[in-house]
């Protein structure tokens, strides 16, 4: 059906009703029907574009089908005989309009129609007068020319409507090429950003470390010398001694996310990676085992994909972690989907943990990745920092999904890619070299 839109007026209407003003102005001037009928086509014309914006399904077959019936009156009023009438051409008009705003088979039924309506004064002719073949080659080479004009501009039309679509096609590929361009370039900030980072935190962690290797052995130390003699410096030497392990368990998370990343990457299945990551993070949730839902959704027959085990290992854990520090105490469903997926035209699998929480802000949701950004009392703000890095390391992306805000799903959803096959073995020889 109708496939073009057109704007409320354009020059071609001012052209149509010059056009139509001439005609007004030839004999029969003084036929009132006449002018009436070329009046009625002035309005036509000139609410086309509010009738198609009104109806666009069916307003253009209304327009073709109105200008057929008044090109029929039009002919009756200006000729002895209607056939024979020299305003004939003005068929022309519904013929080029269905041209415009049809496909070609279309065009064709409707130029079939008008010929049918001009072709209709054949027989009050007959009643009267006997036709001559000359007489009957005339209408068919009127007919032919009707037909000739809407093949024409139905061709030209055709063709305008593919370059726009092509057009629009172009438009929408480099809008989406830009959209990764960004998201490839806010990859790449975040990466030096966690490099430079992670150099100085790196150093500042060594030098922490070893002093606190001291503090810790001699706090020990002065525990067990002091024993029962003194309870209260032995118990302070004991509050000095967590504290220390609470200390060097956070310079060891620092050395995690600073130190230079080794990623050996081996072809593996990825779901056993991310079963033991479960795994391991339900062990130490052991006491909510009735609150959290776990459920896992792995598509059948997952390729293997290029990974350092511990280091993926490393990874989910932080990820399931979160979850499960989102969903609290008040419990709720983890899901952990893994499934083929194929990103900016790199085949591989994709990996989701989904939670039920209260999902992140968007106002946070783009900061979460860098260090030390936490809202939890006893977080450091490394996790997710380590696991971009991880992912960087696997040539992967990661990018983090949540409907908090609008829609009436919560929880937040973690979708990593992790490339596979050629991909992922070019991928690996780059890194190494
Ligand atoms: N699944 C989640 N649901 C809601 N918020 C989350 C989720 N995962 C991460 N966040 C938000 O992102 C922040 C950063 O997470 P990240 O893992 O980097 O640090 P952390 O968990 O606070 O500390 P840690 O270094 O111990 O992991 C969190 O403090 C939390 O606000
Ligand atoms: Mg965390």
């Amino acid at each position: 059906m109708s496939e073009a839109k057109r704007p409320a007026m354009n020059w071609m209407d001012v052209l149509w009703l010059l056009f139509l003003a001439g005609l007004a102005a030839l004999p029969p001037v003084l036929e009132i029907h006449k002018q009436l009928v070329l009046l009625a086509f002035g309005v036509v014309q000139l609410s086309e574009g509010w009738l198609l914006s009104k109806t666009p399904e069916r307003g253009a077959a209304y327009i073709v089908l109105l200008k057929i019936a008044l090109a029929t009156l039009l002919i009756d009023h200006t000729g002895e005989v209607g056939i024979n009438s020299s305003y004939s051409p003005i068929f022309y008009l519904p013929v080029v309009t269905a041209a415009e705003y049809f496909s070609p088979w279309a065009t064709l039924l409707w130029t079939a129609l008008a010929s049918a309506a001009y072709c209709s004064y054949l027989y009050p002719a007959l009643q009267e007068y006997e036709i001559t073949t000359e007489g009957y080659g005339l209408l068919a080479i009127r007919i032919l020319f009707f037909f000739l004009a809407a093949m024409v501009v139905n061709r030209f039309v055709v063709e305008n409507r593919r370059q726009i679509k092509r057009y629009q096609e172009l438009a929408e590929t480099l809008a989406e090429t830009n959209r990764r361009l960004e998201q490839a370039q806010e990859e790449a900030r975040r990466s030096e950003r966690l490099a430079a980072l992670g150099q100085m935190s790196a150093g500042l962690a060594h030098e922490i470390r070893n002093p606190l290797g001291v503090i810790k052995g001699s706090a020990e130390m002065l525990h067990q010398k002091l024993g029962e003699s003194n309870p209260l410096a032995s118990e302070l030497a004991g509050y000095i001694s967590s504290e220390t392990n609470r200390l060097s368990a956070l310079v060891t998370r620092f050395l995690d996310f600073a130190r230079p990343l080794h990623a050996e990457l081996v072809p593996q299945e990825i779901t056993t990676v991310l079963d033991r990551a479960l795994n391991s993070v339900l062990r130490t949730h052991k006491d909510e085992e009735g609150l959290v839902r776990v459920e896992r959704q792995y598509q059948a027959n997952l390729p293997l994909v290029s990974l350092d085990e511990s280091l993926c290992e490393q990874a989910f854990v932080n990820l399931i972690q979160n979850a499960y520090d989102a969903m609290g105490s008040g419990g709720g469903t983890l899901r952990v989907t893994a499934a083929r997926a194929n990103n900016a035209n790199r085949n591989g699998v994709e990996v989701r943990v989904e939670d039920t929480g209260p999902g992140i802000p968007a106002e946070l949701r783009e900061q979460i990745f860098n260090p030390f950004v936490t809202t939890k009392k006893t977080g450091v703000g490394l996790g997710l920092s380590i696991v971009s890095r991880i992912i960087d390391g696997h040539h992967g992306t990661i990018r983090v999904e949540s409907a908090t805000d609008g829609s009436d799903q919560r929880g937040a959803g973690f979708v990593v890619f992790f490339p596979t096959g050629d991909e992922a073995a070019a991928n690996l020889a780059s890194y190494e070299s």
